[in-house]
């Protein structure tokens, strides 16, 4: 059952610390974080944040859309939505990206200078937003870190305005016979030591294994993402399940 709670059943009092020692992994990862994506999955991660894209096409189509990615990290999937609002060469809203992970903020940088997206520092429970500020707000494998997923959620609903649209891409756990068992193994036994030796981190390949296998099934992400209020609530698998995509409005 989903309990809000973060992915190591971190108390209340505890998230501050644990925010704090997510964002330093970060900082670490960050020189090496796009190389290791392209490697580790084959470019496979390239698919699934377009299909995130996907999910909010119609919103990106509005010139005056105000679109939010957080998260952001080195800013792969705030280049895609920027890629996809700039298609049509008319006058739009840049993309918001934000990220609590300053090295990661500066990669970000470095992708959407041309584009004028503006970016800031803040925790995704926290932002500096008003409230019902953004019609599409977008998160790529950075839920998952959250010290609060409920806290995330409600962060999520107080940002989006009415009939807003939140699109959450994570990993998941594989539905296809076989799969499971080789993605388990690729998972545990493959991607921990390539990640770290090659990230240099000491330990955060390890740390995405391990927050991959305790984050909420589909079907309880889903539910919470009900109970705090989402509406039209809705989760695609990818790729077999090894990631999913949830998709929800703010009525
Ligand atoms: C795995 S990376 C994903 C980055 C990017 N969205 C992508 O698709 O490549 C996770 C990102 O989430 C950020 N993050 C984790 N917890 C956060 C929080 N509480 N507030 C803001 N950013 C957070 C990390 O700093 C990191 O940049």
């Amino acid at each position: 059952m989903p309990t809000g709670a973060s992915p190591a059943g971190v108390r209340p009092g505890d998230e501050a610390a644990a925010a704090k020692s997510i964002r330093e992994m970060f900082g670490r990862v960050a020189p090496r974080y796009d190389l290791l994506n392209r490697l580790l999955s084959a470019r496979i991660d390239v698919y699934w944040r377009n299909r995130l894209v996907d999910s909010i096409r119609d919103i990106l189509a509005r010139p005056d859309a105000r679109v939010l990615d957080v998260c952001c990290g080195t800013g792969d999937v705030a280049l895609a939505l920027e890629r996809e609002r700039n298609k049509s060469g008319a006058a739009r809203r840049p993309v918001l990206a934000s990220d609590f992970c300053r090295p990661m903020l500066d990669g970000a940088r470095k992708k959407l200078h041309s584009y004028g997206s503006p970016l800031f520092e803040g925790d995704a429970m926290r932002l500096p937003l008003p409230d019902a500020s953004v019609d599409a707000l977008t998160v790529a494998f950075g839920f998952r870190n959250l010290a609060n997923y409920r806290k995330g959620l409600q962060e999520f609903h107080r940002l989006l305005a009415p009939g807003g649209r939140l699109a959450i891409l994570e990993f998941s756990q594989p539905t296809v016979p076989l799969l499971g068992p080789l993605f388990d193994l690729y998972f545990r036994y493959v991607l921990p030591p390539i990640g770290n030796a090659v990230s240099g981190s000491g330990g955060a390949y390890s740390y995405l294994q391990k927050s991959v296998e305790r984050f909420y099934s589909a079907e309880e992400l889903a539910a919470e993402m009900r109970s705090v209020g989402f509406d039209m609530v809705s989760f695609r698998r990818l790729t077999g399940g090894i990631s999913c995509l949830h998709v929800g409005s703010k009525a």
